[in-house]
């Protein structure tokens, strides 16, 4: 199929004034604020607390289909590229923009696939562990779910140049975003050493202009977010509120590929928590409008070495708490974590992040879904991730979080056996090839640099090469034992 770019042409700010998007507006998720603002301004922040923004719809004013089934009928128009889209044939759930608007390049394409491999690895019943595959998408991560919602909105407001702050899947998603529609200029922001080489090839590839500051991805979020409000830059890290309802329609393809049926859990790994927020959102909202009659349990896994969220969450019983949160624990928190010069070390880079910018909605998410969170350790990531590619497609360290964590609660009994999980796949087996190596290869150099620092001790996974002399009776001899 043709990608659906082609038709796209320059900003056209004046399009949504009359369309139904007035229906839609930004919204301060403080339950004590509420400001609302229009979706023609470019926030990140409520301008009256400084709270994070929701964009809010007046479902009244909106034709929201009556089931979930309705949608299926979006699947014999593929040729068009909204409805080929797997984020916006579901517009209906975040009409925010009108048609004319909309910057697709055929995300979304993702599937959910029932793994018996997974379900004996963590412990569930066969047919009860399903993957969703959002490596599938065209920049490689879920990314691209909200990218194309992030680059819609920057193109209704006439931007001309965005920006992120990336542990390399933003940077790759925005990146090709730019290359292939040209709706507007790239500036993407990277810490020293703390991008997978998949990800750093991507935004070099797309051409971005890259700039690699001497810091993690704090750093780095701290100084686009700067910079973005001084040259008045379009930002598109997951403070973007539009950047999280495109996110939205993983919950939407889950619901899909289970037929619309609500399984019972959903299993994600937490880094800056985006992706836990628009799920939270997106499930509330299908609830409220009667297209699902109950919300599954949401289970947000934090990698060991970076996790802020089950430190507070498990360990200091930070909650929601209908907006009533104890901010004092986490500024607390905060500080102590700079006075010990505490800095986040994972192998899995992508969620290697000290401060996360979404922790209130993740922590509205939670009271929403009866959620539960956990960390776990860089060798519980690369063995269940090895587990991952043996039985399936596979998946960067990042996201078999995911898995490791769903074995965890398993274990811990809080997921039962005949419970129906799912679990996130954020980012595709090639987005880091040097962790696989490193885990699979037996190169002694490899596993001390990369993986013995970080406590990881053993590979009881390991697929290693075979060597063998180039000799057709040696090869032979080889693959017998094959048989
Ligand atoms: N998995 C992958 C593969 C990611 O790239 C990220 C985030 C996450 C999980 C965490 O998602 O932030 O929604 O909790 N990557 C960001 C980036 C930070 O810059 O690419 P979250």
């Amino acid at each position: 199929m043709t990608p659906p770019t082609a038709a796209i042409t320059p900003p056209v700010a004046k399009l949504f004034r009359s369309s139904p998007t007035d229906a839609a507006f930004q919204v301060c998720i403080e339950p004590t604020c509420r400001a609302t603002y229009a979706v023609d301004q470019t926030l990140t922040s409520c301008t009256a607390c400084g709270s994070l923004l929701d964009i809010g719809y007046d479902w009244n004013r909106i034709r929201v289909p009556g089931s979930m089934r309705w949608f299926e009928q979006r699947w014999s128009r593929r040729n068009q590229p909204l409805d080929f889209s797997g984020v916006w044939r579901f517009r209906e759930l975040f009409p925010f923009a009108p048609e004319e608007s909309i910057v697709t390049i055929g995300e979304g394409q993702t599937i959910l696939q029932n793994s018996a491999a997974v379900a004996n690895y963590v412990g569930v019943q066969h047919g009860n562990l399903f993957l969703q595959y959002e490596g599938l998408n065209p920049s490689g991560s879920f990314k691209d779910n909200g990218m194309t919602a992030a680059a819609t909105h920057a193109r209704m407001v006439g931007a001309h140049v965005a920006a992120c702050a990336s542990t390399g899947n933003t940077s790759a998603s925005l990146a090709i975003y730019a290359s292939s529609t040209k709706a507007f200029r790239t500036v993407v922001f990277i810490g020293s050493g703390k991008i997978a080489f998949g990800k750093l090839s991507q935004a070099l590839d797309y051409d971005a202009c890259t700039v690699q500051i001497m810091g993690d991805f704090d750093d780095a979020l701290a100084r686009v977010r700067e910079v973005s409000s001084e040259r008045g830059i379009y930002l598109c890290n997951s403070v973007n509120p539009f950047r999280l309802e495109g996110q939205k329609s993983i919950m939407y393809r889950v619901l899909e590929g289970l037929g619309w049926e609500v399984p019972d859990w959903i299993v994600v790994p937490g880094g800056n928590l985006g992706n836990s927020s628009s799920f939270g959102k997106a499930l509330a909202e299908l609830k409220q409008l009667g297209l699902i009659d109950r919300i599954p349990r949401l289970a947000v896994i934090n990698a060991h070495g970076a996790n802020t969220l089950q430190q507070l969450y498990n360990e200091h019983h930070v909650r929601w708490n209908n907006g009533n949160v104890p901010l004092e624990t986490i500024n607390r928190f905060y500080a102590e974590m700079d006075l010990n010069s505490r800095r986040a070390d994972t192998i899995a880079s992508a969620i290697e992040i000290n401060r996360p910018v979404n922790l209130m909605k993740c922590l509205r998410a939670l009271e929403t879904c009866d959620g539960v969170v956990r960390d776990v350790h860089d060798q519980e990531i690369l063995d269940a991730k090895a587990q991952v590619g043996a039985g399936g497609f596979g998946c960067e360290p990042a996201s078999a979080a995911s898995v490791a964590g769903a074995r965890l609660l398993r274990a811990q009994g809080v997921i039962a056996p005949s419970d129906r999980v799912v679990c996130i796949l954020t980012g595709h087996q090639l987005k880091d090839p040097d962790a696989t190596v490193a885990y699979h290869s037996g190169n002694r150099d490899m596993f001390e640099s990369k993986l013995a620092r970080r406590g990881v001790t053993e590979t009881p996974f390991r697929n290693m090469p075979q060597g063998v002399e180039n000799d057709l009776g040696k090869i032979l001899e080889l693959l017998a034992r094959l048989d």
